[in-house]
């Protein structure tokens, strides 16, 4: 037993019970005080609506920090990001495993896990085309009026998000009848039918009284999407809408997708690990890595003039037709430890072209257009440092 403590303590990621006991007491007083702020009678508005910085946007995420208080210590999983979706536009955000590219997401939904997860710092400024909330201090009872109408979401897994025991006419139905309280059952009926439609299912009566399991799983993905369009949302989330799915039916949906959002007149944030998705899909990329953003710009900047040395290792580790190779590109080493990040470039020890420069404090981000940014020290003298966006 005292051989394995020994061996336990040499080990950078093992901590003491009485040391987890120490910071798990510190996060509640943290948490308990942002709680009871939050769950506040009576907030006034003006503390949660404010402006846009352009009008222009549906969405503008800005210094956004996202934590989660864990026994083990703080993960900084969103931790100072910043970017906008303008209105009728696709932006995509790709980054590998653990980035935060859900979180950020979650944040604009209120969705995140609380106690433990808050929104620390920042602001993400919601328009809904007649007053704009700021949803870090947008109070849960106002937010259940958004979620839905103004911003929805479609996750990953429809079969975990549609409930088994409920036929998908009833599941459509409660959607829209929550959204829209003084419509006629009849009415609601005929929105649920007219929504399946809409996401391309022939048989739309007959869906309408199936259950979740009779359904293949493009058909439930479509089924998804008509739950997230059917009160006309400004911004759609899609995580990962077509990981689950094969290849073929990946691009069925991707094409659903970019159909409705131009008969909906929505913006879509896109999640994924695909580039082959994001060149498809987006107007506009955002790169994350360890819960920052390294490179955005427009699909154009980043595809033809991708600049940061991780999103040029993402795009070699994508398999390109008609190109043969060995073995498929992979971007040596993994992501820092979330709870301990180092103060300089978080891709230095994974970086084939750190320099000198490198080891000096987190770089700036540099402005190579006015809609290209790069946070690397490789750029320091071909660009502008902006505040803010
Ligand atoms: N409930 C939670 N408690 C503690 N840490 C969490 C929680 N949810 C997420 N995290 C951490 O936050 C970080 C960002 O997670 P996130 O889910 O946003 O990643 P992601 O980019 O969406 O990854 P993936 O591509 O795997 O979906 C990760 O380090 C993750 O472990
Ligand atoms: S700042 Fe240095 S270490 Fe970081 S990505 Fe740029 S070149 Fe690599
Ligand atoms: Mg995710």
């Amino acid at each position: 037993m005292a051989l394995f403590n020994k061996k336990k303590s040499k080990d950078a990621n093992y901590i003491s019970a009485k040391e987890s006991r120490r910071i798990s007491s510190e996060n509640r007083k943290i948490t308990d005080e942002i709680e009871k702020q939050r769950n506040r009678k009576n907030v006034p508005r003006e503390e949660y609506i404010t402006q846009m910085k352009d009008p222009n946007n549906v969405v503008e995420f800005d210094d956004l920090h996202t934590y989660f208080f864990t026994d083990i210590g703080t993960v900084k999983a969103v931790d100072g990001v910043s970017f906008n979706i303008p209105q009728g536009k696709t932006v995509g955000v790709v980054g590998e495993s653990g980035c935060g590219k859900s979180v950020t997401s979650l944040s604009l939904m209120q969705l995140v896990q609380r106690p433990q997860g808050q929104i620390v710092k920042g602001a993400i400024r919601l328009n809904t085309g007649e007053e704009v909330y700021d949803i870090a201090k947008t109070p849960s009872s106002e937010m259940q009026k958004l979620r839905g109408n103004t911003v929805s979401m479609i996750f990953q897994e429809p079969m975990t998000s549609l409930n088994p025991v409920f036929r998908i006419g009833v599941q459509l139905d409660e959607v829209i009848a929550l959204h829209n309280e003084d419509m006629s059952k009849e009415d609601v009926k005929k929105r649920s039918i007219e929504m399946l439609e809409l996401v391309g299912i022939a048989n739309s009566e007959g869906v309408y009284k199936m259950y979740p399991h009779e359904l293949s799983g493009g058909m439930r993905q479509r089924i998804m999407i008509a739950m997230g369009i059917a009160c006309n949302p400004r911004v759609i989330i899609a995580d990962e809408p077509t990981t689950a799915l094969d290849v073929t039916i990946q691009a069925q949906i991707l094409e659903l997708l970019r159909n409705l959002k131009d008969k909906i007149n929505s913006s879509i944030m896109l999640i994924t690990h695909d580039l082959g998705v994001i060149a498809e899909m987006a107007d506009y990329v955002v790169v994350m890595y360890a819960g920052k953003i390294v490179e955005r710009g427009t699909a154009e900047e980043i595809f033809k003039n991708p600049c940061h040395p991780y999103t040029i290792g993402l795009m070699n580790s994508k398999p390109v037709v008609g190109k043969e190779v060995d073995r498929l590109y992979s971007i040596p080493g993994k992501v820092p430890n979330p709870i301990d990040m180092p103060n300089y470039c978080y891709f230095k020890d994974r970086c084939e072209k750190r320099f000198g420069k490198c080891e000096a404090a987190y770089p700036h981000e540099i402005y190579l257009t006015p809609t290209h940014a790069v946070s690397c020290y490789l750029y320091d003298d071909k660009g502008e440092v902006k505040d803010g966006r």
